[in-house]
């Protein structure tokens, strides 16, 4: 049995996973994966090469690429080929194509695998829209975080503001519900929950309220199979 959890986080974009998550992360020492980073990396570099409506060159292109996520003193960044390009992901451009990259079969079965290599030895909280359901089916602990969309989308809006970026809210909100339909409703591998996560809708809740809610549902789990936090 492994003596570390692997805790999968999943949810639409807005729903408080990345803040979530890093807090879990720290409280636990545990490593911490934002997945979304990697698709966002992939069409970054499909942007930047003129290549983004081209499946098999995106794929082409994901294959000769080293991307590597860190996560230190509570920052996570983002590098393909050792370039760090954690601030050029988070663009409206980057924003308004990702899902579409995304629906990509061997985009994400590249992504995929390389997910389960970095979180197998567990010590992880790993986000996305399919940790629970495909990266990591087997994860202790599951949770499937929602929160209205127009809470969702004043968080982004707020967020973005904070780095400088003025977008108006019809557009975040647009931007945000867009998303949601194509992650979804793909072929593969679709943003659904678990059927054993446990659903957690944020509205409402401070972060604070957040972290400790999955963190005593995490204890409990540990309790339950020994497992030292
Ligand atoms: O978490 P995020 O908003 O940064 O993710 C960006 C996009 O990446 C999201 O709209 C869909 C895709 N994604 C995915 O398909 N699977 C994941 N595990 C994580 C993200």
């Amino acid at each position: 049995m492994s003596k570390k959890l692997i805790v999968a986080i999943d949810g639409p974009a807005g729903s408080g996973k990345s803040t979530t998550a890093k807090l879990l992360a720290n409280k636990l020492k545990y490593l911490y994966l934002d997945t979304g980073a990697m698709y966002r990396a992939i069409t970054f570099l499909a942007i930047k090469h003129k290549i983004v409506d081209n499946e098999q060159e995106i794929v082409e292109l994901l294959k000769r690429t080293e991307i590597e996520l860190t996560y230190t003193n509570g920052v996570s960044k983002v590098f393909a080929d050792k370039v760090d390009l954690s601030e050029e992901i988070r663009s409206q451009e980057v924003n308004g194509k990702v899902s579409d990259v995304s629906k990509i079969k061997q985009v994400r079965q590249i992504l995929v695998q390389k997910q389960k290599q970095i979180g197998g030895l567990g010590a992880i909280v790993m986000e996305g829209r399919d940790i629970g359901t495909v990266v990591f089916p087997q994860a202790d602990v599951k949770f499937f975080l929602t929160a209205t969309i127009d809470e969702r989308t004043k968080r982004r809006t707020k967020e973005m503001k904070e780095k400088g970026k003025h977008v108006p809210e019809e557009l975040v909100k647009e931007n945000l519900l867009n998303r949601d339909k194509i992650d979804s409703t793909r072929e593969e591998s679709p943003l659904q929950k678990a059927k054993d996560a446990i659903a957690v809708d944020t509205s409402t809740l401070s972060i604070d309220e957040q972290v400790t809610f999955l963190y005593e549902e995490i204890k409990k789990v540990a309790e339950r199979k020994g497992i030292v936090l």
